[in-house]
């Protein structure tokens, strides 16, 4: 049984948070990294400590599960080799033998080029360019670097031969659904598809594994980079609302606007999405922030998620009112 947890907008809708919610709570037997790669900034705060993932699937926290990278994942050798460090996970990380590597050149490239880091706005982190040479198959792989020899494995392999036995995968993709290569805010996009199909691709599922579709949606949507915003607020007024953020791998401030249920619509379609996350409640109403009991929310909190369910057409069962794991309200039980 195979749950996918994928972005509904621009990224950093706060997949980190749900993901590592739902290893504690479900105990998946693994969690798989789908995803871009190190673009992405995962946060996960829990007991009073923050963790900025890049790289190592959320659901670390989870100790008994097994923590892979699928074949689709760029990765940079120094970024995840760090990471599995400071977490201690040598013992359970899997990277695939097939992830594509990220190396030097590439991110000076991003970093350099006028057109990615100028007019796209890219992170800098050499995906994009990493993503060139995968197409023109000169990209060397994860088999091909020494460091990485003791972590090398077959995802998609063990995540199968896992759910034969009937144990519970949960696979996090990261970026969001308008940043799509295919279906985004073209040309200012990702370098990949971000869908929930691209994610089980990632990690090397069929369509037919897949139980259910997460979509994290943030009451007042983020983009960091150019591009369109239909429902940008001015600096002004995020400011004023108490919602402006920074990005977690770059540092830049993140541009807010209101929710925009065409988006949530159209993503929720592409994604086939059968139950919506909605985060940041507590952005639209502080009395909210922490509650963990339906009940307990605001009309006005209650009225919105009752709107977002309604006009995208699918139920929200994940509430999150604030940044800590548990800071959720679960209603898995009764809504499906
Ligand atoms: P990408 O894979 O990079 O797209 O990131 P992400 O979806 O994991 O989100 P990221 O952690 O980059 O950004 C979300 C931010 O919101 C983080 O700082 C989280 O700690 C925070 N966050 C998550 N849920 C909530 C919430 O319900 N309320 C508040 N106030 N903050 C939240
Ligand atoms: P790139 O993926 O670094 O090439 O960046 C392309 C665009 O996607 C830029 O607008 C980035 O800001 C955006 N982007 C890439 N990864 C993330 C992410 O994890 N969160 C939010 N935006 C992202
Ligand atoms: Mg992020």
């Amino acid at each position: 049984m195979v749950t996918i947890v994928v972005g509904g907008q621009w990224g950093d809708e706060g997949k980190g948070k749900i993901v590592s919610y739902l290893c504690l709570k479900d105990k998946p037997d693994i969690v798989s990294r789908a995803g871009v790669g190190p673009n992405a900034g995962h946060t996960v705060k829990h007991q009073g400590k923050k963790y900025a993932l890049r790289l190592t699937p959320s659901g670390f926290l989870y100790a008994k599960a097994r923590l892979l990278i699928g074949a689709g994942v760029l990765v940079n050798p120094q970024v995840v080799i760090e990471e599995i460090r400071t977490l201690g996970i040598e013992k359970r990380i899997g990277i695939d033998k097939r992830c594509g590597i990220i190396e030097e050149h590439h991110i000076n490239y991003d970093k350099e080029s006028k057109h990615l880091s100028g007019k796209i706005g890219s992170t800098g982190t050499g995906c994009g360019p990493a993503n060139i040479d995968r197409a023109k198959r000169t990209l060397k792989q994860a088999q091909d670097v020494r460091s990485l020899k003791p972590y090398l494995a077959d995802v998609p392999f063990e995540v199968n031969e896992a759910l034969e036995k009937g144990m519970k995968v949960l696979i996090e993709g990261s970026q969001g659904f308008s940043l799509s290569l295919f279906y985004g805010t073209y040309p200012f996009v990702t370098s990949k598809d971000t869908s929930a199909s691209m994610a089980a691709v990632d990690v090397g599922v069929g369509p037919r594994n897949i139980k259910d579709v997460i979509v994290a949606f943030k009451s007042y949507p983020s983009r960091v980079g150019e591009g369109p915003f239909p429902t940008e607020l001015s600096p002004e007024e995020s400011k004023r609302l108490g919602i402006a953020e920074y990005g977690t791998v770059t540092g830049r401030k993140r541009r807010a606007g209101a929710f925009d249920y065409d988006q949530g619509r159209y993503s929720a379609m592409i994604n086939s999405a059968s139950q919506i996350a909605l985060t940041c409640i507590d952005y639209l109403d502080k009395d909210s922030r922490g509650v963990r009991k339906y009940e307990k929310l605001s009309s006005k909190a209650k009225a919105f998620i009752d709107e977002v369910e309604n006009k995208v057409g699918v139920p929200v069962t994940l509430i999150s009112t604030g940044p800590e794991m548990g800071e959720t309200i679960d209603l898995r039980n009764e809504k499906l």
